[in-house]
């Protein structure tokens, strides 16, 4: 009886090993100073899977944020770097994340935001193609639907493009639409899913409401439309009533954690579903955002058609010219800064 009894404990000691977390994924946070990088690099200390986080940004405050930061008891182990030091920064790194942003002002789409923020893309990259051209590339910088091209072609230029490792990180939109149709629905968001496919832009970004889980829950055409509106539009309301400031930044924060922990538990040879945007052939766009299956090499299966509905297909009709031409702005930007 005691011999089964300690076996039972063996076992489910060993069951309690195999499900805890192994602290093993170096992280790089690059423009980890800013608002959004400090909120990002707060969040990812917290995060059990991760062994050592490198804080890098142009401005020197980085080394105190990473000093800061290990005060934290436990969780990653922080080291902080500034200036010339970008390729020490993501030497190592599995995943490396692209959060530096110039905040767009009242008034500016996300298009406007291309030339402010490529030039430290275009740095990173070169830096990628000197230290690490294997890791995971994960970009938060807008405009997205125009960034993850341009560091695509960069990348191309300098011989490490891998199409299967390169995101653009979409997940607020999810969160956005979740809480939005959670209220309208006065019901919880825990547990409401609703895909987003598309782009991130005002015109771009496309909740499918048809697919929203639980099934029970549904919203008419008229919701479905004024909803669409509401999470296309919260990004440059947040921008406006923030006085030009800053954009959105906890909600932001917030969803590239998630992603990166998706991320990092793709890295550690899981398959993971995971929405971003990447490249994806199968829209008549080089790259669009939606449910992707990722791996430890990289995306395994993009988003691919389903049946749609006709307002769904619709806005999907009008995204893709939008999205062909932010693929071309961003690759046609590639030319101005090499
Ligand atoms: C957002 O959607 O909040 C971000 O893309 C930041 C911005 O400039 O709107």
């Amino acid at each position: 009886m005691l011999k089964l009894y300690t076996r039972l404990l063996q076992t489910k000691a060993q069951a309690k090993i195999k499900c805890m977390p192994v602290r093993n994924v170096q992280v790089s946070v690059i423009g980890a100073a800013g608002e959004l990088g400090s909120n990002v690099s707060l969040l990812l200390k917290q995060n059990h899977k991760i062994k050592r986080l490198q804080l890098y940004d142009d401005d020197e405050k980085v080394i105190g944020a990473a000093i800061e930061l290990n005060h934290l008891p436990g969780g990653a182990i922080v080291s902080g770097f500034a200036g010339d030091d970008l390729n020490e920064a993501i030497r190592s790194s599995q995943l490396i994340l692209m959060v530096h942003r110039i905040p767009r002002k009242p008034g500016k789409k996300r298009e406007a935001m291309i030339a402010a923020n490529a030039p430290s893309l275009h740095k990173l990259c070169r830096a990628m193609a000197d230290e690490n051209p294997d890791a995971f590339l994960a970009i938060a910088s807008n405009p997205i639907n125009s960034m993850v091209p341009f560091a695509s072609s960069i990348l191309y230029k300098y011989g490490i493009y891998n199409p299967f490792k390169v995101f653009g990180i979409t997940q607020i939109d999810i969160n956005r639409t979740r809480a939005c149709t959670a209220k309208a629905l006065k019901v919880s968001s825990n547990n409401l899913f609703v895909p987003v496919i598309g782009g991130h832009s005002d015109e771009t970004i496309i909740p499918l409401f048809s697919y929203m889980t639980p099934v029970e829950y549904t919203v008419d055409p008229c919701q479905a439309d004024s909803l669409t509106h509401l999470v296309r539009k919260i990004g440059t309301e947040i921008v406006f009533r923030k006085q030009g400031t800053e954009a959105a930044v906890a909600a932001v924060a917030w969803s590239i954690n998630e992603f990166c922990d998706s991320l990092i538990d793709a890295i550690n040879g899981n398959e993971v579903d995971a929405t971003c945007y990447i490249a994806n052939p199968y829209f008549g766009t080089r790259f669009f955002a939606g449910h992707s299956t990722i791996g430890p090499y990289g995306v395994i299966r993009p988003f691919r058609k389903i049946p749609l509905n006709d307002y769904e297909t619709f806005l999907v009709n009008r995204s893709v010219p939008i999205i062909n031409s932010d693929v071309s702005l961003g690759e046609d930007h590639v030319k101005i800064l090499i």
